[in-house]
């Protein structure tokens, strides 16, 4: 098996950007290529999401939200209701209180520290969770392309509908008070609007070697 990069060193890799920007493609291959594991840190707001709305509550209330960030069950990570638009949505709403966002903390960060090293994606990893990352990238695209690529990944069909459901999703993430969806002032931005899978992967590849490069070079 030929697996140059794999643990080479620790390293810890942010990456952020809105819904369907092709961030957790970019991660796991990030993942992949430097041995590292990856933490897809959407999963846990979608399940907490998921065990609001399976409880009955509205993904509004801040106390039912935040017990259930609590005593979240990790079982809930692989259920496939995790990817489904109305888990999304309910994900963006509780994601925006403050108890929700400090229960899940502890365990990103954690993750994010772990002796060697790891990959995060999510919205906050390069502004809050992981401040101090080794490699922070920005990955973006238009809403136009975005729609388009969870349109083909979802069971809606009408591309009008998930358009809407992404732009509704940005603005909560971006607009809310708790760490919103920003670019980290130190972190590389990424457009993927015009690169196919393997170019963006090859590129996300290019621009993390070249930090760690530039790292090395500064001792
Ligand atoms: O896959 P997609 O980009 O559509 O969404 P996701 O990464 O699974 O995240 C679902 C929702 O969780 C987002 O719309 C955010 O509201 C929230 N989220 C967050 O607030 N902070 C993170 N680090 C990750 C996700």
């Amino acid at each position: 098996m030929n697996v140059p990069n794999a643990n080479r060193f620790a390293v810890v890799i942010a990456v952020d950007g809105p819904a369907a920007s092709g961030k957790g493609t970019i991660a796991r291959a990030l993942a992949a290529h430097f041995g590292l594991p990856h933490m897809d840190t959407g999963s846990l707001y979608r399940a907490v999401g998921l065990a609001v709305l399976r409880a009955g509550g509205d993904p509004a209330d801040a106390a039912l939200a935040a017990k259930c960030a609590r005593t979240l069950d990790v079982a809930v990570l692989d259920d496939p209701a995790l990817r489904e638009p109305s888990t999304a949505r309910a994900a963006s709403v509780v994601s925006a209180h403050p108890e929700v966002r400090a229960a899940l903390l502890e365990c990103q960060q954690a993750f994010a520290r772990q002796p060697g090293g790891a990959v995060l994606d999510g919205r906050d990893i390069g502004t809050v969770i992981a401040p101090d990352a080794d490699i922070k990238i920005f990955v973006t695209a238009s809403l136009d392309v975005r729609a388009k690529r969870r349109q083909a990944e979802t069971p809606e069909r009408d591309y009008a509908v998930v358009r809407a459901n992404l732009a509704e999703r940005d603005a909560r993430d971006a607009e809310r008070d708790a760490a919103p969806l920003r670019q980290a002032d130190d972190s590389i931005l990424l457009d993927t609007s015009d690169m196919d899978r393997e170019t963006a992967i090859a590129r996300a590849i290019a621009l993390a070697e070249a930090r760690l490069a530039e790292k090395a070079a500064l001792g």
